[in-house]
């Protein structure tokens, strides 16, 4: 369980987060997403007793993270943004060494329990060194599960992993999150929708949204943008395309170019088409846009301004 209120943090005179407040329950995955910047890692560090908030409270598998830090620690793994490995070392000795320093009982036992669980017992006796990026990094969780932790924490665990490692890295993560608590960032749309029950929408050091990945998904999912491109002179062509019944919204690029928006449920694009020939253009391009993060936090809050 995380439960966040209010929390805050500034690195001398910059704001990195600011009053963060969401929560996670057990057996819940609950993604972080944000570009960089956001405010994820920091706002990770905080829930990891390694360094307090300037403001506002954070509870951690039932302790206080300024307060009770040793207490959450005993109960929370985590995998940093780059995770330390010593490339000279044998992966079980290297999670042995874990262990002993973080006192956990018959850490023999566990290192084998966590090598299963993140299916590297076959690696146990190789060097780190020689390990795929992947596999490395299933290391690095294998090392924040040792002490059986109930909550776990994942800071961009699949960033410069290739596909087929990304694929793996993510199925291991559900598997393991199907009975702790796991918060995760991640800087991919198609990730946090792939890997979370929720996702906070982090941007600036402020939650922009927050909702299950089907909502989000459904919401973004709810307007389709198109490019439409004429040869030669546009003038007028705006309004042509927004008087086509069906056409939410439309916008005139610099370059000449319209984009419009309609409700997915009914496609306009035939109709916009026949309009824009009838009216005597040359239609070049009718393109469907897909959208970035960036469009994708303004479409997030944007829509959240509306509906208050
Ligand atoms: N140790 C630090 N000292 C000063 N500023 C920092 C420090 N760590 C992060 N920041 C700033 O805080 C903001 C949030 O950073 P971070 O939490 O690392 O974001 P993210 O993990 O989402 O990329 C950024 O503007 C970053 O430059
Ligand atoms: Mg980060």
């Amino acid at each position: 369980m995380i439960k966040v209120s209010g929390l805050t943090k500034d690195y001398g005179a910059r704001r990195a987060i600011d009053n963060v407040s969401f929560d996670a329950q057990q057996g819940e995955i609950v993604g972080f997403l944000g570009p960089n910047g956001a405010g994820k890692t920091t706002t990770m560090r905080i829930l990891t007793g390694y360094m307090p908030p300037t403001d506002g409270e954070a509870i951690v598998a039932g302790y206080d993270v300024v307060e009770e830090s040793l207490e959450v620690r005993k109960r929370v793994g985590y995998l940093p943004e780059t995770v330390p490995l010593y490339n000279d070392m044998i992966v079980f000795d290297y999670l042995k060494f874990m262990g002993e320093l973080r006192r956990i009982p018959n850490v023999e036992d566990r290192v084998e329990e966590a090598l299963d669980m993140v299916g590297l017992y076959d690696r146990a006796d190789g060097y780190i060194g020689n390990l795929s990026k992947g596999m490395r990094q299933r290391v690095g969780l294998a090392q924040a599960l040792l002490h059986r932790p109930e909550v776990l924490i994942l800071d961009e665990p699949t960033i410069g992993l290739d596909p087929s490692q990304v694929v793996e890295v993510r199925e291991l993560i559900k598997e393991i999150g199907k009975e702790r608590t796991v918060l995760l960032s991640t800087h991919l749309l198609n990730e946090a929708q792939n890997i979370c029950d929720r996702v906070l929408i982090i941007n600036k050091g402020k939650i922009v949204a927050e909702d299950t990945t089907e909502n989000l998904q459904a919401r973004l999912l709810g307007a389709e943008r198109v490019t439409l491109r004429v040869r030669g002179e546009a003038e007028d062509l705006l309004q042509t395309v927004k008087k086509v019944k069906g056409v939410q919204s439309a916008t005139a690029r610099e370059d000449g170019a319209v984009e419009f928006e309609y409700s997915s449920g009914r496609d306009v694009r035939p109709e916009v088409a026949r309009q824009v020939v009838n009216a005597g253009y040359d239609l070049i391009e009718l393109r469907p846009i897909g959208m970035s993060l960036e469009e994708i936090f303004l479409e997030l809050t944007g829509s959240d301004a509306k509906r208050k």
